[in-house]
């Protein structure tokens, strides 16, 4: 099988460069960051801090999540219900955020994904795909761009959807959010020595798009 790891920080564009490669490609785009929003929805449900490892732990014993593919696009099952709108909230990023932090919750998610990328040809974006889930990846991408160009991509996202958003406030989730994910202890966000990097801040979307396919091609 093929599997291409895309690996960097939020609103990198990430998710839909890898959606796009992957239809060109006919392979899976599998969201690696749906699982622990799936697993930071449940602790908010259950009313828990999302950083208390000591309520989230013993929580994994009744959680079951699964990931399934219609027609290319992924759905997240959380207990067999189909959360894959509720983890878009934005409230949901931060508790993702937050949960990943813990190992157990890491180790929880692993087998999941790496069972993915042995039956299928997948374009897996995360933050620890190229360093931890699939170190012998054939490809491995690290996409990042400004924290401005980020903030400013989500806000333009969000003002079409009709959201009334503040800017400033973005940029601040998107730099606590990069804190919190590359200085955590277990498996941080860091590029793998032999990732490709790739700034899509000047870069259009096609373009960014073209420099993945073209390599993997
Ligand atoms: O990609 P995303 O924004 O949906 O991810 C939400 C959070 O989940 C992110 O802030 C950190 C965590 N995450 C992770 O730790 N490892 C991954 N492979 C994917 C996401």
């Amino acid at each position: 099988m093929i599997n291409i790891a895309i690996d960097g920080p939020a609103g990198a564009g990430k998710s839909s460069v890898a959606k796009a490669a992957a239809k060109q490609l006919g392979y899976i785009y599998v969201d690696t960051g749906a699982l622990y929003r799936a697993i930071g929805v449940n602790a908010l449900r259950h009313g828990f801090k999302t950083d208390d490892a000591e309520k989230i732990i013993p929580m994994l014993d009744n959680t079951k999540v699964e990931l399934i593919y219609t027609d290319g696009i992924q759905r997240v099952i959380l207990n067999g219900e189909d959360v894959s709108e509720e983890i878009r909230l934005p409230e949901a990023s931060m508790a993702a955020s937050n949960v990943s932090a813990i190992p157990e919750v890491r180790a929880f998610l692993l087998n999941l994904q790496r069972d993915i990328a042995k039956k299928n040809n997948v374009i897996m974006d995360g933050r620890d795909i190229g360093t931890v889930i699939l170190p012998d990846a054939q490809y491995k991408f690290f996409l990042t761009a400004s924290p401005e160009v980020r903030a400013d991509r989500r806000y333009k996202e969000l003002k079409e959807k009709g959201s009334d958003v503040d800017y400033n406030a973005l940029l601040e989730e998107i730099i606590q959010r990069d804190y919190n994910d590359s200085h955590r202890k277990t498996a941080p966000l860091k590029q793998a020595e032999d990732a490709i990097f790739i700034d899509t801040s000047n870069l259009s979307f096609d373009d960014s798009v073209e420099a993945v396919v073209s390599k993997i091609r």
